[in-house]
């Protein structure tokens, strides 16, 4: 067993040092915030992510919380899993991971530092050479990008698809490798600037597929076919598999828009224009608007309708609200005038939703005197939304479903009127005639 240094106390570093100290590693956390270090001390987790309280009980013995980097210092493997977010021209702020190759301490024998955090490609020649510049070059470096999706981290972690592991030595390969010998793991070995780059393709590739099946949910509306089946259609195609073709208002989260952004920008930073991802990237920001001309449709100009924000995370099983198409649709709806209210069961700190958005403990209380509800991340607690009690406390009886979580004929079959995306509509997915429309602003 090894003992195994992680430079970064957040989802990753937490992730990843909870499941190496379950695979009997001793690890130690290193953070420079002292009030993360007191909370998990204290057994306080700060994130919602499944299991990884349990785990972090399970192996207190072997995991070490400090603030102290001479504490990482008889560490065979030093886990680099700081952020690395956009800067403003879009590449990604490498500060924090310099950082830590600048405070590196006095290091015996061959300690190997492992990447984990997402990085341009070409930054493992650069830290390999910083690396030498500072004496130590007694330091392995590999790259060892992490492929956890929120939510499904610990699972993801314990049984992958496969570990990448690019080194400059094949010995410091295989010695990364043997971290995982517990699992069941296929290792992809190569050469440190692809595995950098096979992070940024595996996630652009995702993207393309939720960009690609969004379009297509959009021309299914206008040619009256319905996304779901064509998605399980085309997924059955062993050449094309059924992930990531679920089509919705957008992704979200902490990677793929950032992610997107840096390989878009070291692309045209070498003089080359990714015109696909721009495409995909400009597919998703329309994505997370289309909700509107959906209520427009319904309702006539939103100012002063009320319209309830069902979930406001990313997506489910998660409390991150970083770059979750909620805010967009949040600002968007405050800027047509209208009232919003917004319910989600776990986020508990909304600080990115605009100013003007109320945000309130139930699904009942956000639908109350609704004009229309919509469904903005697919919560299983949602699944039945279309019940008597919210079709009675709702100005009208309107669920957009952003995330085709419902039965449309379920929920129409409760006297609702649905609207999807990308699915059929029916001749009775009008509102009742009672329905007093405002009149249309006059233009001067
Ligand atoms: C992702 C990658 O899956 C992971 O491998 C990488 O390391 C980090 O980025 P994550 O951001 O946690 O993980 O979430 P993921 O489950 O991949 O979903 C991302 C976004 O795409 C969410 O907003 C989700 O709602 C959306 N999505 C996903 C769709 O809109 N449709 C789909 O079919 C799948």
């Amino acid at each position: 067993m090894a003992r195994v240094g992680i430079f970064g106390a957040g989802w990753v570093g937490l992730v990843t040092g909870a499941c190496f100290a379950d695979l009997g590693h001793e690890v130690v956390i290193r953070d420079v915030v002292p009030e993360k270090i007191e909370r998990l001390r204290a057994g306080e987790v700060p994130f919602h992510e499944p299991d990884v309280p349990e785990l972090l009980e399970r192996n207190r013995d072997r995991l070490i919380f400090t603030l102290d980097v001479d504490d990482i210092a008889d560490c065979e493997f030093l886990f680099v899993c700081v952020d690395t977010p956009p800067t403003y021209s879009g590449d990604a702020d490498l500060s924090r991971v310099w950082t830590v190759v600048d405070e590196l301490p006095e290091l015996d024998g061959r300690p190997i530092l492992v990447m984990k955090s997402t990085v341009p490609v070409g930054t493992g020649d650069k830290i390999r050479h910083g690396l030498d510049l500072r004496g130590l070059s007694h330091v392995g470096y590999a790259s060892n990008p992490e492929f956890l999706a929120e939510g499904n981290a610990v699972r993801d972690f314990m049984h992958p698809d496969r570990v990448v592991i690019g080194a400059f030595d094949d010995a410091d390969a295989d010695a990364v490798a043997a971290l995982y010998a517990g699992l069941d793991a296929r290792v992809v070995s190569c050469d440190v600037n692809s595995a950098e780059m096979i992070k940024l393709a595996a996630n652009a590739f995702l993207m393309t597929r939720i960009s690609f099946i969004n379009e297509i949910a959009n021309v299914c509306e206008v040619t009256g076919a319905d996304v779901v089946k064509v998605a399980e259609g085309v997924g059955l195609d062993h050449r094309l598999g059924p992930h990531f073709l679920r089509a919705g208002i957008g992704y979200g989260g902490s990677c793929f828009p950032k992610d997107s952004l840096a390989l878009k920008q070291l692309a045209s930073n070498s003089g080359y224009h990714f015109q696909l991802l721009s495409a995909v990237i400009e597919v998703n920001e329309l994505q997370k608007r289309r909700v509107i001309g959906k209520l427009t449709k319904h309702l006539g100009p939103l100012r002063g309708k009320k319209v309830a924000l069902l979930g406001l995370a990313f997506k489910p099983n998660t409390d991150d609200m970083r770059e979750a198409p909620s805010i967009v649709l949040a600002s968007r709806l405050l800027a047509e005038g209208a009232v919003v209210r917004a319910w989600d069961p776990v986020v508990a700190d909304p600080g990115n939703l605009p100013r003007g958005v109320e945000v309130v403990d139930s699904v009942l209380d956000a639908v109350d005197g609704a004009d229309a509800a919509v469904i903005v991340t697919e919560w299983a607690d949602l699944r039945d939304l279309a019940r008597e009690e919210v079709r009675d406390a709702m100005a009208n009886p309107l669920i957009i479903d952003g995330r085709n979580l419902l039965d449309p004929v379920a929920v129409r079959a409760e006297g609702f009127v649905y609207e999807g995306i990308g699915r059929r509509t029916v001749a009775t997915d009008v509102l009742p005639e009672t329905h007093e429309r405002e009149p249309e602003p006059e233009l001067h």
